[in-house]
């Protein structure tokens, strides 16, 4: 059997609560005769913070760079000022592991909850920029605390991150059946980004004569996500852009307790990394009450990206089921854990 090596980093708050679920499922989907999962925990996070002042030292980078994948739960804590492990622990995972492709599916399963009226069938795919746009740290602030403070975040888009990052798009939208490219940006006002993404979209299109290309300024996209979030296929956007309307896309598809996402390094020169699209949620930490589905579904992600697509579509399956089941009772961490495991195993 093929055996892969799994970084595993619960994090903070809720994290390690949806990390435990999450593997139980894997466990279950996998359990006979499926590949197998060697697996490391990675002590990451407000702990590890507060006791040594540390966030991502080099050598745990370098160790967790030598396996085949990453699940991460979620990083941030009141206790740690705002930023610290932001940037010192998980945008330094996706940088320095170069996974440019932020890929974060919308797809409302018959059954979530979803606040629209006659949301039609939703299922798309955001693919956001993951190393470049305003979450470079580009910038500074003179001034500080005076009536004349200038802060400064420069948004920093090459030609060669852009490219890439379209090209990884279209190559989606090209499998998929609909086979229609969204470019949400705001060229109108962001003039040398915008319009570097626009020539970007335009050029490397030449190579993807039958996917569909159009575009939407990121206010009007806000929009067509709440009145017709059926009309999107792929979206291409940049970084600040996609957190935002991935966490519109995920309020509209069942809320952010569903939304999974994989941080992905197309060309392998580094792990992939899997995460649920919510955060830490320390009002909820501890009492067992956060959903898992989002974190089961970036399992999911992660079997298709290691290439186990079958054991993948189990796992879709199981969620599909158990949303559909879904009676309106609240239940636990735990028992949705164990209900979709027991749904993978068959
Ligand atoms: C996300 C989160 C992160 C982001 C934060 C925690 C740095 O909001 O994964 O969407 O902005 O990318
Ligand atoms: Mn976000």
């Amino acid at each position: 059997t093929t055996t892969y090596s799994l970084a595993v980093i619960g994090g903070d708050g809720i994290g390690p609560e949806v990390v435990a679920e999450g593997l139980r499922v894997l466990d279950a989907v996998t359990g006979s005769g499926g590949p197998a999962f060697e697996r490391t925990d990675y002590d990451l996070g407000a702990r590890r913070w507060q006791a040594t002042g540390e966030t991502l030292p080099d050598s745990v980078l370098d160790e967790v760079r030598g396996h085949d994948a990453i699940l991460l739960g979620a990083i941030g804590d009141p206790s740690v000022p705002s930023g610290v492990l932001e940037r010192g622990l998980l945008l330094r995972l996706r940088f320095e592991l170069d996974q440019y492709v932020n890929l974060r599916p919308s797809r409302l399963f018959p059954g979530a909850v979803t606040p629209l009226a006659d949301p039609g069938e939703i299922d798309f795919v955001v693919v956001r920029e993951g190393t470049e746009g305003p979450y470079t740290g580009n910038g500074g602030a003179l001034r500080v605390g005076t009536p004349h403070e200038v802060a400064t975040e420069v948004s920093v888009n090459t030609a060669f991150g852009v490219e890439r990052v379209v090209r990884d798009a279209f190559a989606r939208a090209q499998a998929r059946p609909r086979r229609q490219l969204t470019l949400v940006h705001k060229h109108n006002v962001l003039t040398y980004a915008g319009h570097l993404w626009r020539r970007t979209v335009e050029t490397v299109g030449e190579e993807f004569p039958d996917v569909a290309t159009d575009y939407l300024h990121v206010d009007a996209a806000t929009i067509f996500l709440v009145t017709d979030p059926a009309r999107f296929d792929v979206v291409v956007t940049d970084n600040l852009f996609g957190d935002i309307i991935t966490d519109l896309a995920a309020a509209v598809t069942g809320g952010i307790g569903l939304a999974a996402s994989g941080n992905v390094n197309p060309d392998r020169t580094a792990p992939s990394m899997f995460e649920p699209v919510h955060g830490s949620a320390p009002d909820i930490a501890g009492q067992g009450l956060a959903d898992p589905t989002a974190t089961v579904l970036s399992v999911g992600m992660l079997l298709e990206h290691l290439g186990e697509p079958a054991y993948a579509g189990r796992v879709q399956d199981a969620v599909a089921k158990d949303l559909a089941n879904r009676s309106g009772e609240r239940r636990g961490t735990r028992e949705v854990g164990e209900a979709l495991a027991a749904l993978v195993a068959g």
